[in-house]
């Protein structure tokens, strides 16, 4: 008897170890918890990682500071070449539209990867979308429909980090098909919520009314004695801040031109912050551990964000999927022409005072340098980047004009989708730190790409070297690619309306009567 029980004994013990290996997988013991790192820490570990012992400091933004940046134009182009965007590593010319996409393109995104901005990791968890409200709303004159939503990354891998994707979407009430949308890094919000009707009002100040005196008893008198006062009123018309210019906001000018707009919260998908970096879309890739060299900084991170909410506009019937465009200033300036860069769904992109790791030649010496970059503002970038800004490591040292790759490639890379590279002036704050004609020279050249595929840049005579800017306010707007230095500061708003009409223009799109 006991022989003929054995067989049963043997599968209840496999069942049972079976049953305790599954509960252990679901509970992932082996996983750490994300490490915890102040940015001067995780800054180190990289510098470890790549045997750099020393990193040169970056210049002071102070003019008055005794290392402050160079602004002498004559000490502005240290480096006598300027990588070429039309010509192999290998050294052959590139001369064609077709030896552009299949082989010099991909030789730039490679580099730009590895070296400049980080890789998006091929392991990088889905994401789930999620309308959470919608509000009919006015945009001034304009009615609206916004949507709020949340992009779930999935963290069933990782569940020590979520991460979760922000972004309203606002399009036209009564478009007369789906709009083209721009898309803008910043606090995503409903922009102008939809206030409660009268009648509704009316409900609501007498359920205040009630817990008022519910609250303090005496205040019965009070109420008795001004029986028309309401606690909650509407608000008020309000005239909205006009930006420098005089013009209407830029969200404003977006609904009345019949376009929407998106707000994309960066801080959602990644901190901007290099304690962050074990933390966010970058953190949960990584399952909390810190960065390798060839990993994504931050803006490739908010880059891969844009796409993702690309990836739901493309769902929703309301939006011209094949016309949305993407927005930034100053760091989300960067941001904007890197996801514009990287994703060729992106139809158009305007580039506001991106500077340095944006449109800025990074080999300009004027300005903010690359030892900023390498310095307080390393995690923006790869890890790898940081050996540009080594002056003590065990490969030596290396500079600006060892990095394979340059800014003019970057724009390259958005050929031949509408590009608008946007700049304020320095006396009303748009600074010299940003290099407006370093930017300059880098959109010049990046003209030659555009040409190659058929498109029109910037028209302007002559190379990067000689290129000179166009004076204040005056656009080159009559290409694929297009400048324009606006007399406002530290803002794209003053050139909105100048970049509503000229992508109007090539998509064919026009405002609504
Ligand atoms: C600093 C930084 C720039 C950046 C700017 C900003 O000036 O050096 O790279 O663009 O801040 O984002 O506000």
């Amino acid at each position: 008897m006991p022989l003929s029980l054995r067989p049963h004994l043997l599968i209840v013990f496999l069942n049972c170890t079976l049953a305790a290996s599954v509960a252990a997988r679901a509970q992932s013991p082996a996983l750490p918890p994300p490490v915890t790192f102040t940015a001067e820490q995780d800054q180190q570990n990289m510098m470890d990682q790549l045997g750099i012992k020393a990193l040169r400091p970056g210049p002071s933004g102070n003019e008055k500071a005794p290392n402050h940046a160079n602004y002498d134009e004559s000490q502005a182009n240290p480096y006598p070449n300027v990588p070429d965007p039309l010509t192999m590593n290998g050294g052959e010319k590139v001369t064609t539209a077709k030896m552009w996409w299949d082989e010099r393109r991909p030789e730039l995104v490679e580099m730009l990867s590895k070296h400049v901005y980080g890789r998006v990791p091929r392991s990088v968890p889905g994401v789930t979308w999620r309308v959470t409200a919608v509000d009919h709303e006015m945009i001034g004159f304009t009615p609206v429909i916004a949507k709020d939503l949340i992009g779930e990354v999935d963290n069933s891998r990782y569940p020590a980090i979520r991460v979760r994707i922000h972004m309203t979407l606002v399009t036209p009430a009564h478009g007369k098909g789906p709009a083209p949308v721009l898309m803008m890094f910043g606090r995503a919000a409903f922009p102008a919520p939809n206030e409660p009707s009268g009648d509704e009002l009316e409900r609501i100040n007498a359920a205040w009314k009630a817990v008022l005196e519910a609250q303090d008893p005496s205040l019965k008198d009070v109420m008795a004695q001004h029986p028309a006062w309401q606690p909650v009123k509407a608000t008020p018309f309000q005239f909205p801040q006009m930006n420098e210019d005089g013009d209407l906001p830029n969200t404003w000018q977006l609904a009345a031109a019949g376009w929407g707009f998106a707000l994309l919260d960066p801080a959602s998908v990644q901190a901007d912050d290099g304690a962050g970096l074990t933390r966010g879309i970058i953190g949960l890739a990584n399952q909390g551990q810190p960065r390798k060299p060839e990993d994504w900084g931050a803006l490739r991170a908010w880059a891969w964000g844009a796409g993702r909410g690309l990836d739901y506009l493309e769902t929703d019937p309301a939006v011209d999927a094949k016309h949305v465009g993407i927005e930034g200033v100053s760091r989300y300036g960067k941001a904007a022409l890197v996801t514009m860069a990287f994703d060729q769904r992106f139809a158009v992109v305007l580039v506001g005072s991106s500077g340095k790791g944006g449109a800025t030649l990074l080999r300009r010496n004027f300005g903010e340098a690359v030892e900023s970059l390498t310095g307080g503002e390393y995690y923006w970038m790869a890890g790898n980047f940081m050996q540009y800004g080594a002056s003590e490591a065990t490969f030596g040292s290396k500079n600006g004009g060892d990095i394979p790759v340059d800014s003019n490639e970057l724009i390259a890379l958005c050929a031949p989708r509408l590009t608008f590279i946007s700049y304020g002036i320095p006396e009303k704050g748009d600074a010299k730190w940003l290099d407006h004609q370093g930017s300059f020279m880098a959109t010049v050249d990046a003209s030659r790409v555009y040409a190659l595929l058929g498109a029109k840049g910037l028209g302007v005579e002559g190379d990067l070297r000689t290129a000179k800017m166009p004076p204040v306010n005056q656009g080159l707007l009559d290409g694929q690619l297009a400048w324009r230095q606006h007399d406002g500061g530290h803002t794209d708003a003053p050139n909105m309306k100048w970049f509503l009409e000229w992508a109007d223009k090539f998509i064919g799109h026009g405002a609504p009567r």
